[in-house]
């Protein structure tokens, strides 16, 4: 059944319907949608637009549609054309003319933007929710490796040593944005745009304020053109979701290569990672290489819900209906990586010893050795070159910083004594990193006390 009967003298043609139609992915928004009518009903009986008796009668047959859907005693018709059709249908099946009334000042076009807004709104809340248990994991992991000392890498180049417990509160740190982000997303979507109706308002005097309070926004739209063809806020959650996506993507690779036999810092559980058919050796960690493969598709639904929305004229066009298939399958998406990949991390055997074996064979104590002839009185730039001379000897003779034998020291700078040995053992040279946002030992136990304190304010 259509709701724009009247001017037409036959109904849509059965393919073009299923064409037109968007019930296949806006059903899952039933719940917005009836709880938007009850606060629109509810406004109408009050201002007198409708009589109160049969607002009361809507708001009743609203709740009860609701409760019968939820209860799979009123299944869904795949042939409606979409879930408001659907549910305004079904109403006036159930109680009359009064549900005839429900549509008074307002249209398909605000009632969508609403729906859209409210249920956005829900997932994005449930979201915010897995990314700060994903964030306490990683809080619990930092606190145990927070003496676990690791090369830290530049151009995927030992560097200088940091330890475990830092490099995965970095990982905090881009959750925490993500997190913010998302509120920030959610604060400017959750405003009412009913009474915007098709494009132009309402000559009814509706209290626009008292919708926007029943449904818990935060205030409503102020231009009914706007009103109705704003999907910023579709755009926008994409755009946060994508670097959601690019945050795990960058860590679903680390814990690749952490796996992988040349690093062995980590093995995942049994039940986080899968087998070969031919290769029996093989354990593989597919919910990772998953993960960094979904952040692409996330980012394809950011550019469909941008390219749907850049040629439109004000106000409302049909291409917005492509809006929900994008920011849905984005928000799925995420959801599902995040569903595998916490356990996936919080399960994983952590390997310091392999760790710690891969930072004592790269030099990346050269700058703490430098810099210990900058503490004997010589410049910075001096000292690193010497210390370049030291590490080309190194890998002549076959030794390390720490094996060199101190008259190769000597030959190259006599400042050298046997305190350099001390100055560039990792543990001293990760443990004088004590600058705030450090990889110290000491640095990371008081950030991991940070971020469950802000994870606890959230
Ligand atoms: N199914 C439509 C959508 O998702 C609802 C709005 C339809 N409005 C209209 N005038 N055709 O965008």
């Amino acid at each position: 059944m259509q709701l724009w009967t009247g001017r037409f003298q036959k109904a849509l043609d059965k393919k073009t319907n299923d064409f037109n139609s968007s019930i296949p992915f806006d059903q899952r928004m039933y719940k917005e949608d009836i709880t938007g009518s009850i606060a629109h009903a509810r406004m109408l009986g009050k201002q007198g637009i409708i009589p109160a008796a049969e607002a009361d009668v809507i708001i009743e047959g609203l709740q009860g549609i609701l409760a019968d859907i939820q209860s799979g005693a009123l299944p869904i018709d795949p042939e409606a054309e979409d879930i408001h059709t659907f549910v305004e249908g079904e109403l006036t099946r159930r109680v009359g003319d009064a549900g005839k009334r429900l549509h008074t000042a307002r249209s398909r076009n605000d009632q969508v933007a609403l729906d859209d807004r409210l249920y956005l709104r829900g997932r994005v809340d449930e979201l915010r929710e897995q990314l700060k248990e994903l964030i306490g994991v990683l809080a619990d992991k930092a606190a145990q490796y927070k003496d676990a000392v690791m090369p830290g890498y530049t151009h995927l180049q030992r560097a200088q040593p940091i330890t475990f417990g830092h490099h995965l509160l970095a990982y905090a740190e881009m959750f925490f944005r993500d997190l913010d982000r998302l509120a920030d997303c959610r604060r400017r979507m959750n405003i009412s745009p009913l009474g915007s109706g098709a494009l132009a308002g309402t000559t009814y005097p509706l209290d626009r304020e008292m919708v926007a309070k029943e449904l818990g926004m935060e205030g409503i739209t102020h231009n009914s053109l706007d009103g109705v063809s704003d999907r910023d806020f579709c755009m926008e959650l994409a755009a946060d979701l994508s670097i959601v996506m690019v945050h795990l993507s960058r860590f679903a690779e680390e814990v690749i290569l952490w796996c992988s036999f040349e690093f062995r810092f980590v093995e995942l559980d049994d039940a986080f990672s899968t087998g070969s058919s031919i290769m029996p050796q093989k354990k593989n960690p597919d919910i990772a290489e998953l993960v960094r493969g979904k952040a692409g598709r996330v980012f394809g639904d950011l550019t469909t819900l941008l390219a749907a929305m850049k040629g439109l004229p004000l106000a409302y066009n049909k291409d917005m209906q492509e809006d929900k298939e994008a920011v849905f399958d984005a928000l799925d998406t995420v959801t599902m990586c995040l569903t595998a990949f916490t356990p996936m991390l919080d399960t994983m055997t952590v390997k310091p010893e392999n760790m710690r074996a891969a930072a004592a064979g790269g030099f990346i104590n050269a700058t703490d050795c430098a810099d210990f002839l900058v503490g004997k009185g010589l410049p910075f730039r001096d000292a690193y070159k010497a210390v370049g001379q030291l590490v080309a000897r190194c890998i002549q003779l076959g030794e390390t910083l720490e094996s060199l034998p101190m008259e190769e020291y000597k030959k190259v700078c006599d400042l050298f004594d046997e305190g350099v040995y001390k100055a560039i053992s990792l543990e001293k040279c990760v443990g004088d990193r004590t600058v705030v946002g450090g990889p110290a030992p000491q640095c990371v136990a008081e950030e991991v006390r940070r971020v469950r304190q802000l994870l606890e304010s959230l």
